[in-house]
Order: structure tokens, then sequence, then C-alpha cells
């Protein structure tokens, strides 16, 4: 750090609030492509702390392989969480065994391999908790509760405490249990951001309690698909209700889509949220 660095940042508190990235879904080559292209130089000019990136559908649209988490890796996450999605890439049993920067959803399954919630040490010192939790309303399977889940691990991680900013990844199908999950956190965890469902909404906040909340994340992933896939099968589907081939992912120009939170050091509560759309179809915007 330069002295007139270190000098700004005496005398301008906002400096030492933590900035933080959250990616939606990667989905395939496409979503790949683009975290690669884009992350490492918005990781400098954003002046990034701390970025989580969802991985579940980076291989294929299907799983996470060790070779596309380490990608993710490379090209700037300090995290990847998965979802309903986790083990689709069967490498990905023993992988995460020896990636802890690798969370599957914590209430996925007794048996399951890693770990679903982590404290993280950003590159600046300070404690990053993340955890992903899978949501029970209209998913394919059904999970265990989320929210005792979650609780206890907010419980156990008191923001402000031994985290200086907490992050909950909430994977699942309904609005309305994510909207649930945000206010269960509100005042607990510094960001509650959903996942799965790879299209953006538009209700970035802060909760009253002062949690950064954003229904879903999207997708990083070609737009110009039906929610990542080409889309001539899942249309053929929808349309004759027969299916004729398997779903593969589009391969146009991937949009990175997710979420910006600034986070009060002394409290760990967010100052700033923005919706991020970067590169692709989708409009773009910036924190
Ligand atoms: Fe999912
Ligand atoms: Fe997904």
């Amino acid at each position: 750090m330069l002295c007139s660095d270190l000098f700004f940042e005496l005398i301008n508190p906002r400096a030492f609030d933590m900035r933080l990235l959250f990616l939606g879904d990667v989905m395939g080559r496409a979503g790949r492509s683009a975290i690669s292209e884009h992350l490492p130089k918005l990781r400098q000019e954003w002046r990034l702390d701390f970025v989580v990136i969802n991985g579940e559908n980076a291989t294929n649209g299907a799983g996470l392989s060790g070779d596309h988490a380490k990608l993710l890796f490379d090209a700037g996450a300090d995290c990847v969480t998965l979802g309903d999605h986790a083990f689709d890439q069967k490498e990905m049993l023993g992988f995460i065994e020896r990636e802890p920067r690798i969370l599957r959803p914590l209430n996925f399954a007794k048996t399951a391999p890693g770990q679903g919630a982590r404290l993280f040490t950003a590159q600046n010192g300070r404690k990053v908790l993340v955890t992903q939790v899978l949501g029970q309303v209209f998913m394919k399977r059904a999970f265990g509760d989320p929210f005792s889940a979650v609780d206890l691990v907010l419980r156990n991680h008191p923001l402000g405490g031994q985290a200086d900013a907490i992050v909950v990844d909430m994977h699942c199908e309904a609005t309305s249990e994510k909207m649930g999950m945000g206010h269960f956190c509100d005042g607990r965890a510094s960001v509650v951001v959903g996942t799965h469902t790879h299209v953006p909404t538009g209700d970035a906040q802060i909760l009253p309690g002062g949690t950064a909340y954003l229904t879903d994340a999207g997708m990083c992933g070609d737009y110009n698909s039906v929610i990542g896939m080409e889309k001539a099968e899942p249309l053929r589907r929808f349309v004759t209700g027969m299916s004729k081939g398997r779903f593969t992912p589009a391969m146009g120009e991937a949009t990175l889509s997710g979420l910006f939170v600034e986070t009060d050091d002394q409290t760990g509560r967010a100052k700033t949220v923005r919706m991020i759309r970067h590169g692709g179809r989708l409009q773009a915007a910036i924190p």
C-alpha cells in the first residue's frame, strides 16, 4: 500500500467498509468465459474485498468439476457455493473435501461431504462467514428445514463478533420463501441473496435491520436462452409436451449478474446495495 493510500484510508472511514460481490449461478462455458474475462478486472476496478460465486451449473449446466472450480478461483472468487446440483459432477464428492472454499447447501443431506457454512479470512484480514441453504417450496426433493439450519449458524457466529460480514445464499424456487429468509436473517446477516431461478429480480434493498437483500441474483450466462439453456428443447417440451433431446447450455455471450454490497465494518450491516449486470445482453448496472 502506498503512503498516500494509507493516509486516504485514515482520513476517510468509508475506506474501511467491506466491499462484497455476489454473482449468481454460472451457466456452462458461456458463464465461465465471462467470469474469466471480466472478474479479474472488476475485482480491481471495484476494489472488491470478497467475492462469492454460485457455481452449481458451471460444468455443462449441471454441477461443477474440479477444473472449473479452479477456473472460478483463479478468476477471483474467494468462495464458491453450489445448490441442488451440487454433486451432479461426481468428482465433486471428493473434490469438495480437499477444497474448503467450496460450500454445498447446509441442509443438503446429513451424509453429504463438504461443509455448508465456513468462516473465511478476506485478503484484508477481516472474517466473512458464508452459508448456503436450500428451500423447501417447489423443489424436486424434500430438504431439511432451512430456517432452523441458518438460525443455528447465525447464533454461533454473531455479526460484528466472530464475523465482520455474513453472506447467506438462499437457493430455492419460491420468491416468498426467499423473502421469508431475508426477513428471518434481517440484522443478523450482511447479505441474503437468492439463487437457483437464473432470472434476476429487481428488488435489491436494505431491510429495516440492515441486511442487504435481493430475491434472485440471476445467472452468469447467455440470456438469449431459457434460463441458460438453448431454447429449442425447452420450447419443444413446453409446446408439444414431449422431449426429443437433452438440455444444453446456450453459448452466446454471457451477462454477469449479481449483487454488490458495502458493509459497515463496525456493525457488519449493509450500507449500500446495487444490482450488478455486466456484459452480454442485459442492460448494464454497476456499483
Ligand atoms: Fe439450483
Ligand atoms: Fe442454478
